[in-house]
């Protein structure tokens, strides 16, 4: 198969979805906002295996998108999707316009609002309003392709438990599972904004990682010196010319302050026009 089928309206999706579900068939989602790297298609081969049917969205969510965003320069790369899906075996391509999906316009449509102690912080505090954009389509592409089973990458920490919350508050009928984070060799997290890195900030990208790493491992040594290390991390992000806006250290299950449960370091910087995110999981006794 070259390309899998491919729909662009929501009656088109209906027509498979509902033929499937008579069939009894479990159907597994992927959504995306396309530029396929190797992040997406190792979450792609993931949930292959988990379910019958296997969809992957491809949307450009104008309404997570800030004012002074990338929404205009993200780059849109359905052909290539296609491709790389087919040979990933995927079933369907779900790749509407904004029309489908907010038929009145992005902002005259009903939005959904995770509660601020998990999206005012982090990324949320930085970029307002991007965690409901989130939520909003989200909860649409669930109502619209009806999964038993989706996946998010862990890249995106924050959004993966704003998806996990947004499931449980709202009796979302859909398993979320979760993809562990696809790095190139020299330890950057792969994402479709590192296309906007010209040479000289490609190279200093993977310091982000490095940083959150001996965070990371000095944590797992001093667990009580979060806020210190934290702040040691920004300044020497912020001396190579990666601007962080923010490095914390956090509950990783509810992203509340950092107690006796696992912890997470995560962190994001501004290298020129780009904005880059990563995280890792700290691992309890080691570095010690
Ligand atoms: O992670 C993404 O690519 C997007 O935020 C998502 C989940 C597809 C919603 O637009």
């Amino acid at each position: 198969m070259d390309q899998p089928d491919t729909v662009n309206t929501r009656s088109d999706l209906a027509a498979r979805v509902v033929a499937w579900q008579r069939a009894g068939e479990r159907i597994g989602l992927v959504p995306t906002m396309g530029n396929l790297h190797e992040g997406h298609l190792s979450l792609v081969r993931a949930l292959r295996p988990q379910c019958d049917r296997l969809i992957t969205s491809i949307f450009v969510n104008p309404l997570q998108f800030g004012p002074d965003e990338d929404l205009e320069r993200y780059p849109r790369t359905l052909e290539a999707d296609r491709k790389q899906l087919a040979a990933a075996g995927v079933d369907l391509v779900f790749a509407p316009g904004v029309k489908e999906i907010y038929p009145r316009g992005d902002q005259a449509s009903t939005v959904v609002e995770v509660p601020t102690e998990l999206t005012g912080q982090l990324c949320g505090r930085d970029r307002p309003g991007h965690f409901t954009g989130v939520a909003t389509v989200v909860s649409k592409l669930f109502n619209l392709c009806r999964p038993d089973v989706a996946i998010f990458g862990e890249k995106d920490y924050q959004q993966l438990l704003v998806i996990r919350r947004l499931v449980e508050d709202l009796d979302f009928p859909v398993e979320v599972v979760s993809g562990p984070i696809v790095r190139e060799d020299d330890g950057l997290a792969m994402s479709s904004r590192n296309h906007y890195l010209d040479p000289g900030e490609r190279r200093r990208a993977p310091l982000l990682y490095r940083t959150l790493c001996e965070l990371a491992e000095g944590l797992a040594a001093q667990p009580d010196r979060a806020d210190a290390l934290a702040r040691q991390a920004e300044s020497r992000l912020s001396e190579a010319g990666l601007e962080p806006d923010y490095v914390a250290v956090r509950d990783a299950r509810t992203l509340g302050p950092p107690g006796a449960g696992p912890l997470r370091v995560l962190g994001a910087v501004r290298l020129g026009s780009t904005r880059l995110i990563d995280n890792v999981a700290v691992r309890p006794g080691a570095g010690t």
